[in-house]
């Protein structure tokens, strides 16, 4: 997107903001809450790093500078951006597909209209910007990490947005198919029109629901997801999981990144606050989920649930930022 003049002070400003807010904020709290952890929560200082989280995601979607007002200026352009021709194996939507309630009925990360919207995948693209919350790499590090020396043909990606896991995958697993599906018709539009042109001929994008999705049993070598369980009400990730048992071959891998509840105290009132003030209705839900007995109970063996360091020291002590509590889970089909 290019934004006018006024609206990039603007963002730049909630950017500043934003590094200022995770970094040296952060470690202040951390300090002060480090001498009494069980009141940490009534500090000034916790109280202003939580009304700056609120209000600066607020600023930076909202209002007539905020990112969702910016893409409606330039509506027709970035439209036309994805109305070209494509190879037919490469987009396929899906007009009838029912989306659940809990995709529809919340603004998650306070983005208006959520990715619903039809400009909804430019948005989240230029809120991301070229990391997530600050981190360059972070998917193509994880599909390197579980693609490794493993033989890997097929791959399903769920929750693929705009394409960034789905296109890290493909290049980590360098001979491999790999299908992303989404419920955003704007994110799986944009993931096709943005594909590498080397890399069309193996990826293919849907619009579909992870929890049902339509795509051939035992086909895949490895289903993978990046920020997507936590998005979900528990139901539909125990949905999602039977799912992945049913499209996965035997001895199949599945690999998710996401967001699992600090064990440090201090981190852990930053990381429930942040469920409340980002808008994600379902995080607190899904990290009280036991993954690996949900795994084991689906037929899955050797369940691990370790944390991931998005960059290299993420996980030091103390933290040098405020971070999202990053943790693969990974299990393999019993054979
Ligand atoms: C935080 S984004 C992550 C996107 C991408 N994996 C990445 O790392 O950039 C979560 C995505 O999951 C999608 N999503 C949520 N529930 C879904 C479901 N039941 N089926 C398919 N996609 C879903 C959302 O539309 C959104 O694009």
């Amino acid at each position: 997107m290019r934004p006018d003049a006024d609206s990039a002070a603007h963002q730049r400003f909630v950017a500043a903001a934003r590094a200022y807010w995770r970094g040296p904020l952060f470690r202040e709290l951390y300090r002060e809450a480090q001498a009494a952890p069980d009141t940490a929560a009534t500090l000034t200082t916790h109280r202003y790093f939580a009304w700056l989280e609120r209000h600066l995601q607020r600023m930076k979607y909202s209002g007539p500078r905020g990112l969702s007002a910016i893409a409606q200026r330039q509506r027709d352009d970035l439209l036309a951006q994805v109305a070209g021709p494509l190879p037919p194996h490469l987009l396929a939507l899906d007009a009838s597909l029912a989306a659940p309630d809990y995709w529809t009925d919340h603004d998650i990360h306070q983005q208006p209209g959520g990715l619903r919207d039809e400009l909804g995948a430019f948005v989240y693209r230029e809120a991301v910007g070229g990391g997530v919350v600050g981190t360059r790499g972070l998917h193509e590090r994880f599909a390197a990490r579980v693609v490794r020396d493993r033989r890997v043909k097929r791959v399903l990606d769920l929750g693929c947005g705009f394409g960034r896991s789905t296109v890290a995958f493909a290049q980590a697993a360098d001979q491999a198919h790999v299908d992303g599906i989404d419920l955003s018709e704007s994110c799986v539009t944009l993931a096709a029109h943005e594909s590498p042109e080397a890399l069309r001929g193996r990826l293919a994008f849907r619009q579909a629901d992870a929890a049902a999705s339509g795509m051939p049993a035992g086909a895949y070598d490895l289903v993978t997801s990046t920020m997507l369980l936590h998005e979900m009400p528990e139901s539909a990730v125990r949905a999602l999981i039977a799912e992945t048992a049913r499209v996965l071959r035997p001895g199949g891998i599945v690999a998710h990144l996401d967001f699992l509840p600090p064990a440090d105290p201090v981190l852990r009132l930053l990381f429930e606050g942040h469920a409340r003030r980002n808008n994600e209705p379902f995080l607190l839900e899904h990290s009280r989920i036991d993954l690996a007995q949900a795994y084991a109970d689906a037929g899955f063996a050797r369940v691990d649930v370790v944390a991931f360091d998005e960059e290299d020291g993420a996980l030091a002590q103390p933290p040098r930022a405020w971070r999202l509590p990053w943790h693969m889970i990974v299990a393999e089909k019993h054979a």
